[in-house]
């Protein structure tokens, strides 16, 4: 066989590793392991969506290829429809929205619509990967801005070299935030889409968790700032907002250049999802609220952060996206108290180098978990955390 490429190498080595090891061997020793790991969600696809793919797969229409520049037209309308109404922006669904399978996937090939060896994309640390390692196979230079709690895990952008900002063509943020749990306001996107226009960047908002929002907050979007589609592309996903992971739908939509660029690289590549996916797609977009799942995070997020508090261990409560980003104690990487938490309390949780070298210090705990069915879980894992003894009386904050 022949060797894989030079760019495949440049994917970081596998860092959930040591974690799913030590989970094995918890669980061959009989533990009950309570995953707090993967972010997907546990409740099924709400039955309306369901309903609507039956019937789409017995229209013929849907059983060919979707030849059209940027997607399903149903499905398009759909997602301009639910943009006026969710963030009051107006989009033409023939220009300025593009479907693609998965924001993963749109995400990812963005990059390699844009930069070539020697251009810079900016990204920010911690990070959901796929941004970075996308940009060093295509052979970019990465810019990593720090994510720090005391900004609210904004990116600085007066730190960012002029050179830097010169040679970059992309500017990756991600509102609500995976893993960190923040969101975003006006005023950043406003300095971001300054920021962008000053330098030539295309800003590049990934919403996988856009209306995943709790206690009556809406995250702002980036296309809701003046002059945010001159620079502006952002990508939204119907896999958190309506529990449709295995689906793979999204879509990205702002700036039309931006997105007819992203679909020309793309219609050399795949030929969009099953159009029958698409249409129920529109269906979820038009009529179907995912609110009873939004409750059920939002339950799970206070019986966890509230018990957490109890005990010493002073979290921070997020506004949105289903994450719990904590501080370690004292005393551990947050690998080793990752590993020491699944040895002693049986509670598996995402070491936050995982997400980027400044994600040391911190662990993520998923809100999605299956077999909870109102909390109860996350409340037997505030116990085993507190039986466990890893937490200090006086625990940071
Ligand atoms: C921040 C972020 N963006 C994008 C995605 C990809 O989602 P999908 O490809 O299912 O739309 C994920 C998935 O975990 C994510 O966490």
């Amino acid at each position: 066989m022949p060797s894989p490429s030079k760019r495949l190498e440049k994917i970081p080595p596998y860092l959930f590793a040591e974690m799913a090891r030590i989970k094995r061997e918890v669980l061959a020793r009989g533990h009950d392991v309570i995953d707090l790991g993967i972010g997907d969600p546990d409740q099924p696809t709400p039955a309306g969506v369901i309903g609507s793919l039956k019937q789409a797969v017995d229209n013929p229409e849907t059983h060919r290829y979707d030849e059209t520049a940027r997607g399903w037209r149903p499905f398009l309308e759909a997602a301009a429809r639910f943009y006026g109404r969710e963030f009051g922006v107006t989009l033409d669904p023939e220009t300025e929205i593009g479907q693609v399978i998965g924001s993963k996937e749109g995400l990812a090939h963005l990059v390699w619509a844009y930069a070539d060896p020697g251009d810079v994309v900016i990204v920010p640390d911690p990070a959901y990967p796929v941004y970075k390692v996308n940009a060093l196979m295509a052979g970019a230079d990465v810019h990593e801005v720090v994510l720090r709690a005391e900004d609210g895990f904004l990116p600085r952008l007066a730190d960012i070299p002029t050179d830097v900002a010169k040679k970059a063509k992309l500017f990756y943020v991600c509102y609500p935030n995976n893993p960190t749990g923040a969101v975003a306001t006006p005023e950043f996107y406003g300095d971001l889409v300054a920021f962008c226009r000053d330098h030539d960047i295309l800003a590049v908002n990934d919403m996988a968790y856009g209306t995943v929002c709790y206690d009556g907050f809406k995250n702002p979007t980036i296309l809701q700032t003046e002059r945010g589609q001159d620079v502006a592309i952002e990508f939204h996903s119907l896999s958190k907002m309506y529990n449709m992971t295995g689906w793979r739908l999204g879509f990205s939509c702002g700036n039309p250049d931006a997105v007819a660029t992203l679909q020309r690289l793309k219609s050399n590549i795949d030929s969009k999802a099953f159009p029958a996916v698409a249409e129920a797609g529109a269906h979820a977009l038009d009529h179907v609220s995912n609110q009873p799942t939004i409750d059920l995070y939002q339950q799970r997020r206070d019986r966890l952060v509230d018990g957490l508090r109890g005990i010493g261990w002073h979290v921070g409560k997020p506004k949105a996206a289903f994450y719990v980003w904590a501080r370690v104690p004292e005393g551990f990487t947050s690998a080793e108290f990752a590993g020491a938490l699944l040895e002693r309390a049986h509670v598996l949780v995402i070491p936050g180098t995982g997400y980027g070298s400044s994600g040391e210090g911190f662990v993520r705990m998923s809100l999605t978990l299956p077999g909870d069915k109102n909390g109860e879980r996350f409340d037997e894992a505030v116990r085993r955390i507190a039986s466990s003894g890893l937490i200090p009386a006086t625990a940071p904050v």
